[in-house]
């Protein structure tokens, strides 16, 4: 298998410096589809039945998705095809062209996961074990998966946790070790499933700008499956809404939060921002901005008449 050649200096990072023109004009010219879920039908063993027909969803190289839907709504069960954890009773799912619930493992290397509960991912007695779980499944030697581990815990600035025992860090910490785990191979797709939930402003900050530089700097792509709607403008260039309707829009976030009669059919408030300037005076379906200093300018603009 390809990975079996792996070394730090292979993979995407080289592409970049061999290819600057290509790697630099790709993403505008012919941006290469690598997700794909067609109107896929669950039924759990106890017959609940989660719809996410409708709108097909797509993830393109180097996007940043976000999955939003209330509680109930079926991310994960969405999540848990796209990692071949579920088959579809009906329906189609790719990833990288393949089907992941028959052939996950040939895809493995190109798809790094982050379950809710990261406990439950985690499973070496320390921090390092844990990042280097896969090096070593792979079977490379101990001095290349050194290696890796070693450029993991620095990219994620957790060196200094790496003889800790993962069960008794914090949440945050956890998060970023299981994060390591699931970035060693460089992968060009992450999974993440409600990644915030329970971090405080500075680990989600630091979880945020770890995943844009990825993206920026690795040709990660993300789906990022979220409730919390006010950090969806900071990590996704597109959203996908589920509701029990199944997936029923699809927009940059400034235009999916600008619907308010999507956001109360599928259950979801909209972000502070966009509840105040719509508050103010915004009409439905316009493009607000979602961000501080944006949402500072609109009022100015349209509110206090440029002071
Ligand atoms: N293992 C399971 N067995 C039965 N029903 C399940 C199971 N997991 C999830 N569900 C149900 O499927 C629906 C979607 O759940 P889920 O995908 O977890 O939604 P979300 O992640 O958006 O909160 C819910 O009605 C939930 O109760
Ligand atoms: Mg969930």
């Amino acid at each position: 298998m390809e990975v079996g050649h792996w070394t730090p200096d292979s993979g995407h990072r080289t592409l970049d410096l061999l290819m600057p023109e290509t790697i630099t004009h790709h993403p505008k010219t012919l941006p290469r589809e690598i997700v794909r879920v067609h109107c896929v039908r669950h039924v759990y063993e106890d017959k609940t039945e989660v719809n996410l027909c409708g709108l097909d969803m797509l993830v393109h190289e180097d996007e940043r998705v976000a999955i939003l839907g209330s509680n109930g709504s079926g991310k994960t069960t969405l999540l848990y095809h796209l990692v071949g954890l579920l088959r579809p009773l009906e329906g189609d799912v790719h990833v990288f062209g393949i089907e992941p619930h028959r052939a996950f493992a040939q895809i493995r290397e190109r798809v790094g996961v982050v379950l809710q509960n990261v406990d439950a991912q985690i499973v070496g007695p320390t921090v390092y074990d844990d990042i280097a779980f896969s090096p070593r499944s792979y079977g490379f030697s101990e001095s290349q998966v050194g290696r890796m581990v070693q450029e993991m815990l620095a990219e994620l600035r957790i060196a200094h946790l790496k003889d800790r025992v993962p069960h008794y860090l914090s949440g945050g910490e956890k998060k970023k070790v299981a994060l390591a785990g699931a970035l060693v191979f460089y992968p060009q797709l992450l999974i993440l499933d409600e990644p915030f939930t329970g971090l405080d402003p500075q680990s989600r900050d630091e979880l945020m700008d770890i995943l844009n530089h990825f993206n920026q700097e690795h040709h990660l792509a993300l789906v990022v499956a979220t409730h919390d709607v006010d950090l969806v403008p900071r990590v996704a260039d597109r959203a996908y809404v589920l509701s029990q309707h199944g997936i029923v829009a699809e927009g940059t976030p400034a235009q999916i939060f600008a619907q308010k009669e999507l956001l109360r059919d599928a259950r979801i408030e909209a972000p502070i921002l966009a509840q105040l300037l719509n508050r103010l005076d915004g009409r439905d379906g316009e493009d607000l901005p979602l961000d501080v200093d944006g949402a500072a300018a609109w009022i100015k603009k349209n509110v206090t008449g440029g002071r």
